[in-house]
């Protein structure tokens, strides 16, 4: 990096969103635990998914970036680790099948703990308590005790994410992600439209592979499609645990964050002159930047500056949230400041964020027309700006849960305390997912078919 950058610096800025905990002597032994322990990932690893977003944000990937609001000590299975995995890889299928572009799939998983909130107490049957701010801070359960900052639970998230991460590996090249599974992944989802709809499509690859391997694949082909590549991420908000597990690349000697592959800062944590990006600014790997309706072209112009002053293409993926209805007046000023600046980015969509309502019931929701809304407002500007939709974001899980209204099952306002589990933001279940990846597929095709058209 071109700044003199330490992994302590961000001590010296001001921070917001952090805990303050109580018992320094507890924090300062965890945090030298976990200076001891393994990086959960290597640097080769960050760098080739940066050269991966690279490509994405010239046309030539796509990147799909999804998992939970918050991960959680009790939800915590193998179950429900492949079945995320799972519903990403049908959703890349999808994807690939439709936009005829390799798809970067990157997971909010094994370490996406940390939660910023919008106030730092919430009242619960008339009681104050201290804000939950994500397991790896503090506890879900409401009682003054368990919303205690706790350094201790760091080590329990780091535990965590390395065995989820583990599994992940494992499902990548183990077998699971074969292509010629493709119809496999369906099994244990409810039936409905979009399921016959992708069990079309994976007829489809099926008889391309038949057709493949009855004219003679070569081996290292065979090879691609019998692996993926599966990244991890998280929003890079505990800044006691990034830097206990950021460590030196032994080949390029730079400063990596160990803690996941790509590392994002939140809408609430992005202040130009504040800790979190003091952080993210030192680190070698992908950074992901949320720009919402508060984000100024100014602001932006000084955190592409800092976060990426090389202009690496990859390194700075730009992740709208502005909500349905406000991305055209948001959007465009937002890409204006980035060719004034004559910066690589790599443009996320997410559709989630800007979408959260409260509905009469009382639970925080996301109506899912909006998230499809945003989508396709996010594909129509880059549209009429020419420039490249290059990812989307969003959070989701492959259980079938009723947390975000409507889809084609249509979960309503009554239906939410049916099966409402998440520890924070309202996420999409495993139908809903695949319903955004066919419309994302197809505004992605729309988009090639317009390129094809302006090459002629
Ligand atoms: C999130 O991605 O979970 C999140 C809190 O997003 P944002 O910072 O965009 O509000
Ligand atoms: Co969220």
């Amino acid at each position: 990096m071109t700044q003199a950058w330490k992994k302590s610096d961000w001590r010296a800025k001001p921070r917001v969103q952090m805990p303050d905990y109580l018992d320094s002597a507890a924090l300062n032994a965890v945090e030298a635990q976990l200076a001891k322990y393994p990086p959960l990932v290597f640097a080769g690893e960050a760098r080739r998914l940066k050269k991966q977003l690279g490509l994405a944000s010239e046309g030539k990937a796509f990147l799909l970036q999804g998992g939970d609001c918050a991960e959680s000590f009790a939800e915590f299975s193998a179950d429900n680790i492949r079945d995320t995995f799972r519903v990403m890889l049908q959703m890349a299928v999808v994807l690939t099948y439709g936009a005829k572009v390799p798809v970067v799939k990157v997971g909010r998983m094994a370490g996406q703990f940390a939660k910023p909130r919008s106030a730092p107490t919430e009242v619960i049957n008339g009681e104050e308590f201290a804000s939950y701010r994500g397991d790896i801070i503090n506890g879900f359960e409401a009682t003054q005790e368990s919303r205690i900052p706790d350094p201790n639970r760091m080590l329990q998230a780091y535990t965590q994410a390395a065995a989820s991460l583990n599994l992940l590996r494992a499902f990548s090249t183990g077998g699971f992600a074969d292509i010629h599974r493709v119809h496999s992944w369906t099994l244990g989802f409810a039936e409905h439209d979009k399921a016959e709809r992708y069990r079309e499509l994976s007829n489809r690859i099926s008889d391309a592979l038949d057709f493949m391997q009855a004219a003679g694949v070569d081996s290292s082909t065979a090879h691609q499609l019998s692996q993926v590549d599966f990244y991890t991420s998280h929003e890079s908000l505990l800044l006691e645990y990034e830097e206990a597990l950021c460590r030196v690349d032994s080949i390029s000697g730079q400063p990596v964050a160990g803690s996941g592959h790509m590392i994002w800062i939140g809408d609430r944590t992005r202040q130009p002159d504040g800790a979190h990006v003091e952080f993210a600014r030192g680190v070698l790997n992908p950074i992901g930047l949320k720009c919402g309706p508060t984000t100024t072209a100014d602001d932006l112009k000084v955190l592409m500056a800092k976060l990426n002053p090389e202009n690496e293409a990859g390194r700075l993926t730009l992740i709208a949230r502005f909500g349905a209805g406000k991305v055209g007046d948001n959007l465009p000023r937002l890409i204006k400041a980035v060719q004034e600046e004559g910066a690589k980015v790599l443009w996320s969509c997410d559709p989630m964020h800007g979408n959260t309502i409260k509905a009469a019931s009382g639970y925080k929701t996301r109506p899912f027309d909006s998230v499809l809304r945003e989508v396709r407002e996010f594909f129509a500007i880059h549209a009429a700006e020419g420039t490249v939709p290059g990812g989307v974001h969003f959070e989701m899980t492959g259980k079938d849960v009723t947390e975000c209204t409507g889809g084609l099952r249509d979960v309503t306002d009554e239906d939410l305390s049916d099966r409402y589990h998440t520890a924070c933001d309202p996420r999409l279940n495993a139908s809903q997912s695949l319903e955004l990846a066919f419309l994302v597929a197809e505004e992605l095709s729309k988009t090639r078919e317009a390129e094809r058209r302006i090459a002629m």
